[in-house]
């Protein structure tokens, strides 16, 4: 008994065939097309490469960044591929397959938060809300050890809670959402406009883009916080102040054990959560009072969202 995972990422489609325990034994890799029909066939040919070498294939799990129906096989809504608009993906890769074994399709933030609860940070708890802080802010909620999808599947969407009134436009359309204040691309928009403001600070950080301020990205910003840089720490003490805000909002609905965060920033550790819990328990309501979710990074790496992907799909 195996499954098939597919994480369809902004940049590439990641693979893996994962065993009856989710332990992923054999990988694959390739760009992913702006196009929808070619990432379908990239799709249906790894499943026939796989299905070749793993015999035991029962179903196929996708990740995908965007708005899933209750169902698990329409894409409703995504800002990344433009044709994924009512977007039946399930049926459309399983014509290519010949409907070998059903497709189930899974937000990406719902399948990582899914991958750190059955095999990382998230392990024995039994509320569990991630986030995962990348190029947008995705959201996960376990409750009761289930994953919690909403009456239309539209359930954790938390990088669009709306943080600001009349803020910065986001990418759904709506503006002032939680992730134009935490995420990979806020980190840079914090970072540069630091450097415009206060050049005198900036050397590290120009010296890391080659001067030109419009190239500065997130991973430079990373480098220069961990070497101790002020602008570095302050583009961080930015995301980890909306993080703590957007997960004190949270916590006013659901009331967590736990709190993991994933994604690329989190790399650097305390860098980013220290701010994040300072203002986590600044913002909570009777914090003084009441118990404090842990807030901690995720341990399920890159995996995660292919892991949970595996895992749901079965179930
Ligand atoms: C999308 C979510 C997605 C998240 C992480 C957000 O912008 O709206 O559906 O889970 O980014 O990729
Ligand atoms: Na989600
Ligand atoms: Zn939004």
């Amino acid at each position: 008994m195996s499954t098939l995972a597919i994480d369809i990422g902004g940049t590439k489609i990641a693979a893996a065939v994962c065993d009856a325990n989710d332990a992923i034994v054999q990988r694959w890799r390739v760009p992913t097309p702006m196009d929808a029909d070619a990432i379908n066939n990239h799709i249906a040919e790894i499943y026939q490469e796989a299905a070749k070498a793993h015999p035991g294939i029962e179903a196929i799990g996708i990740s995908a960044a965007g708005n899933v129906s209750a169902d698990r096989k329409t894409l409703t809504f995504s800002a990344n591929i433009p044709a994924w608009i009512n977007y039946n993906l399930s049926e459309h890769i399983g014509e290519l397959i010949g409907n070998a074994v059903p497709v189930i399709v899974e937000n990406d933030a719902n399948c990582a938060g899914w991958g750190e609860f059955v095999h990382g940070a998230g392990q024995g708890t039994s509320n569990m809300v991630a986030l995962t802080v990348g190029t947008g802010l995705g959201g996960a909620i376990v409750i009761n050890g289930e994953l919690y999808r909403g009456s239309f599947g539209m359930a954790a969407e938390l990088g669009h809670l709306p943080m600001v009134p009349d803020g910065d436009t986001c990418g759904c359309g709506l503006r002032g959402c939680a992730e134009r204040y935490t995420s990979g691309s806020a980190l840079e928009h914090f970072a540069k406009s630091a450097v415009r403001r206060r050049p005198q600070d900036a050397a590290r950080l120009l010296e890391l883009c080659d001067g030109d301020v419009n190239k500065l990205e997130g991973p430079m910003v990373s480098q220069a916080a961990q070497e101790g840089d002020v602008l570095g720490l302050y583009a961080f003490g930015k995301i980890g102040e909306w993080l703590g805000r957007t997960m004190a909002a949270t916590a006013a609905v659901l009331d967590p054990d736990v709190f993991v965060i994933g994604g690329g920033v989190v790399a650097v550790g305390d860098i980013l959560l220290e701010p994040a819990r300072y203002n986590y328990a600044r913002f909570l309501e009777g914090s003084a009072y009441r118990g404090h979710a842990k807030i901690v990074a995720a341990t399920a790496g890159q995996d995660a969202g292919l892991i949970g992907a595996a895992n749901l799909a079965l179930r």
